[in-house]
């Protein structure tokens, strides 16, 4: 392939066409605008907001963030305002970006994400919502849903009859077959499933004699967790007809590759984003050079190639 050949990075998840497959992951972005002096917005495939909840939530007392070897833990809680704040006061502000904008969705029943999801569909703007099933970080977090597949069916039927555009389901990686829970989702009609969620961890200061979380455990994220969000990925991959989306440990184009080898149609970029705010425009470039390296044409060519 010649040099000056682009490559075509286009991607599509259910109804939403991006234009690389380079998306944010919720709760690490924050609405998007805390990052445009770092990096034009339009770059990105999508970026997913915040989690948001019917009610406005405190989320958890501090301390609820520690760093861990490669990763870091965290039990923020969901903290938001709730979806009226996001429809009255938000929108109109992160609807323009040029890229797609993604509302992830959490609550402690079916019907509350429900809610949610109706509440959003008159925003045209919003082009897919991410279901959060996998929060382990607070009570009725969604995380029980995301365990049994029973919870995961009743979530993505309630939520599907409330939502027309894409709709995507984010799993659990506390569990022990993965496959089952995206199976489940799957037939309720999720478009996509996207995984990983944070693994359950907890660290001890032993000078202190206590927890590091407030909460004692929380949800370990960064590097740390990357074989095991892989391994998870090339398994669900294997066993839905919908795509994937591949996030965990995710920050560098090397990574996001080796997520779309092992069956991710599109990647999550999460706890990178702390530590270097441009890193997604890194990742789309990178992707790019890759693609031209390897006499790649089309990004999709190379997806679950293992
Ligand atoms: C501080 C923080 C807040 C998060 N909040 C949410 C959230 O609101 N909803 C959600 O689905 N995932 C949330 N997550 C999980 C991430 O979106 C992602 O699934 C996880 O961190 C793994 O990806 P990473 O290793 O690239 O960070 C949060 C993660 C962190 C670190």
């Amino acid at each position: 392939m010649e040099n000056n050949i682009k490559p075509c990075l286009a991607v599509k998840v259910g109804s939403m066409e991006m234009r690389n497959p380079v998306m944010t992951a919720s709760g690490t972005f924050g609405y998007g605008w805390e990052f445009s002096d770092f990096m034009p917005l339009e770059t990105l495939g999508a970026f997913i907001v915040k989690g948001t909840t019917l009610a406005p939530r405190e989320g958890n007392p501090y301390p609820r963030m520690a760093e861990t070897p490669s990763g870091m833990l965290n039990a923020v809680g969901l903290q938001n305002k709730g979806v009226d704040y996001f429809v009255n006061n938000i929108y109109n502000m992160v609807k323009g970006y040029g890229s797609n904008l993604v509302v992830n969705v959490s609550g402690s029943q079916p019907e509350d994400y429900a809610e949610v999801a109706r509440r959003l569909a008159p925003l045209d703007g919003v082009k897919a919502i991410e279901v959060n099933i996998s929060c382990p970080n607070v009570k009725q977090g969604g995380m029980a849903f995301g365990t049994t597949c029973a919870g995961a069916e009743a979530v993505t039927k309630a939520v599907r009859q409330a939502w027309p555009r894409t709709l995507i389901v984010k799993l659990s990686p506390n569990v022990t077959d993965i496959t089952e829970i995206a199976r489940a989702a799957e037939g309720a009609g999720a478009d996509a499933v996207s995984l990983i969620n944070t693994l359950m961890g907890m660290a001890v200061d032993v000078e202190r004699r206590r927890p590091m979380l407030s909460t004692v455990t929380g949800g370990l994220s960064g590097p740390a967790v990357r074989p095991v969000a892989v391994r998870m990925v090339w398994q669900t991959a294997k066993a839905v007809k919908i795509p994937v989306i591949g996030l965990g440990g995710i920050a560098s184009g090397r990574d996001a590759i080796e997520f779309m080898l092992a069956g991710a149609r599109a990647i999550e970029v999460g706890t990178a984003n702390f530590i270097n705010p441009a890193v997604c425009v890194e990742i789309v470039d990178w992707i790019s050079d890759w693609c031209v390296r390897h006499g790649v044409k089309d990004i999709n060519e190379i997806v679950g190639e293992i």
